[in-house]
């Protein structure tokens, strides 16, 4: 009796570290996933620059339908337990985006329209348009990252 206690209790000591480095990966490369996403979004933004210089709007348009439909997914990029307080991971993601959900969810809309907004004003090959838009679609990144990006 006093064996199998024993071995109860080793096999539960061996399989906690199994079940816990197990979790910390899965969460670990939705944070990456999410940190490419968004250094690509970067990119594209600084690309639009060039693209609004050369005045390509099929480009323009291109990287706004990109940076749209990240900003549709973004959301699904931040579940539960992948703050700073859960993993050991470098994550620039504030703590509060999880007790502010709703705020969170809500700029990485503004995100979406602003993205789609300059779409739709490349797509009519509209010059004053699309600064206008560009401009607005930099503002909704920024929103975000002041609250919610350390
Ligand atoms: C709704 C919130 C939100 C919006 C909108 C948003 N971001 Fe971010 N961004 C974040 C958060 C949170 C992080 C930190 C992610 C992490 O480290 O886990 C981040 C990280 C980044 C990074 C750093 C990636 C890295 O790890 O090197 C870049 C670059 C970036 N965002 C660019 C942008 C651009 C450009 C836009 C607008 C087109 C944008 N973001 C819109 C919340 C947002």
């Amino acid at each position: 009796m006093k064996i199998y206690a024993t071995l109860l209790l080793s096999s539960a000591i061996l399989l906690s570290p199994i079940t816990m480095a197990k979790m910390a990966s899965a969460d670990e490369s939705v944070i990456a996933e999410r940190q490419s996403n968004f250094k690509q979004t970067g990119m594209a933004m600084r690309m639009m620059r060039g693209h609004i210089q050369a005045g390509d709007f099929e480009a323009i348009s291109a990287s706004a339908d990109a940076i749209s439909n990240w900003a549709q997914a973004m959301p699904d990029f931040f579940p539960q337990g992948t703050g700073p307080d859960d993993v050991s991971t470098r994550t620039a993601a504030n703590q509060s985006i999880w007790d502010r959900w709703d705020e969170f969810t809500a700029l990485a809309n503004d995100n979406y329209d602003a993205a789609m907004t300059l779409k739709v004003a490349a797509s009519n090959e509209d010059s004053g348009a699309v600064m206008e838009a560009m401009q607005n679609l930099g503002r909704t990144c920024g929103a975000c990252h002041s609250p919610f990006k350390d």
